[in-house]
């Protein structure tokens, strides 16, 4: 769906990309993530035609955006920035309908669009939608921002940053909200985080990028198990690693058959194996009954689980 094609760009002289290649496919989380200033948010930039490639082509949907009117194309995409953006006079309810309104909506739809959206990242109609940027704390304005970049209905998220000020519960929950929104609207998202962690737990697949190029292009178990090269190892962290693909992988892939009196302490099957290893750390026990969405017991997790088992 996306295509970059030997894309550079050069401010002063001096490759800000550097004649990367990418295809991103329709449906996907492609999270692009590298240290600062390798070139994340100018990738970005490129696609949405905030600035032009010095060299190479780019094609959304096999269409050359160079040949593409860019406000026209912008349309067609959601952006979401760190710092949200948004206009500091105009009403939560104004600043999510910038789109909509460009789009000569009728004015009927443009209202249940944004009720729609409020709702859907947890900020309720009644008490957000008159409010102004200003009353909102730092986790409800950049809802408003994500909101915001949703509501032309595009099928192209851009996101920069979008939860880079946030404190870590409130990042943890919009990032589990931007993934339960995705499993039901099926966007093409572009997501640029500095944050090894939040591009492991959204990505379909990783682009890392260190000084304008990209060093690996792969998903988040195979950037684990198989990273290109030391800088890729360095970002993963080394001695991280193994917690890391254990919170990559369900309980309910490794449990086994359960027999007899079940163990005292359970963990639900959809948690991670991170999750389960702690528990038993925790409380001191080496086999975990595992348990539905019900309560019921489904399953036995045994320490020595974790340790065999398919890696992919
Ligand atoms: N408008 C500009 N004029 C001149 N140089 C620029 C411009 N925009 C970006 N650069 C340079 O291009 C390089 C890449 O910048 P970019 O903003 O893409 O980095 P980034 O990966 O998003 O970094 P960060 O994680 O800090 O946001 C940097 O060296 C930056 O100084
Ligand atoms: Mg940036």
């Amino acid at each position: 769906m996306i295509e970059l094609d030997n894309v550079s760009r050069l401010f002063e002289g001096v490759a800000a990309v550097d004649g990367i290649s990418l295809r991103i496919d329709s449906g996907e989380i492609c999270v692009i993530v590298g240290t600062s200033g390798c070139g994340k948010s100018t990738t970005l930039r490129l696609l949405n035609k905030l600035i032009d490639c010095s060299s190479g082509d780019i094609r959304i949907d096999g269409q050359a955006i160079a040949q593409l009117d860019a406000q026209r194309l912008r349309r067609r995409m959601g952006y979401a920035i760190q710092n949200t953006g948004l206009f500091p006079h105009w009403t939560v309810a104004r600043n999510i309908s910038v789109v909509p309104r460009l789009l000569n909506w009728p004015t009927e739809r443009i209202e249940a669009r944004v009720h729609e959206l409020l709702e859907l990242l947890g900020l309720p109609h009644a008490d957000f939608a008159h409010k102004f940027p200003s009353q909102l704390s730092g986790g409800q304005a950049q809802r408003v921002g994500v909101a915001r970049a949703l509501a032309g209905d595009p099928d192209i998220l851009l996101m920069d940053e979008p939860f880079g000020a946030l404190d870590p519960i409130t990042r943890d929950s919009l990032q589990n909200e931007l993934l339960r929104i995705q499993s039901r609207i099926h966007k093409t998202i572009v997501f640029v985080t500095h944050d090894i962690d939040e591009a492991l737990k959204l990505a379909t697949r990783i682009v890392v990028m260190d000084q304008g190029r990209i060093v690996q292009h792969d998903t988040p178990v195979n950037l684990l198990n198989h990273p290109a090269n030391a800088f890729v190892e360095s970002l993963l962290g080394q001695g991280e690693r193994g917690l890391k693909r254990a919170s990559l992988q369900r309980v309910a892939e490794r449990m086994l058959p359960l027999q007899g009196t079940p163990p005292a302490f359970s963990v639900a099957a959809q948690d991670s194996l991170r999750q389960a290893l702690s528990l038993m750390l925790w409380h001191r026990v080496g086999e975990l009954c595992v348990r539905d969405n019900e309560g019921r017991a489904v399953g036995l997790l045994p320490i020595s689980a974790l340790l065999h088992g398919a890696t992919a």
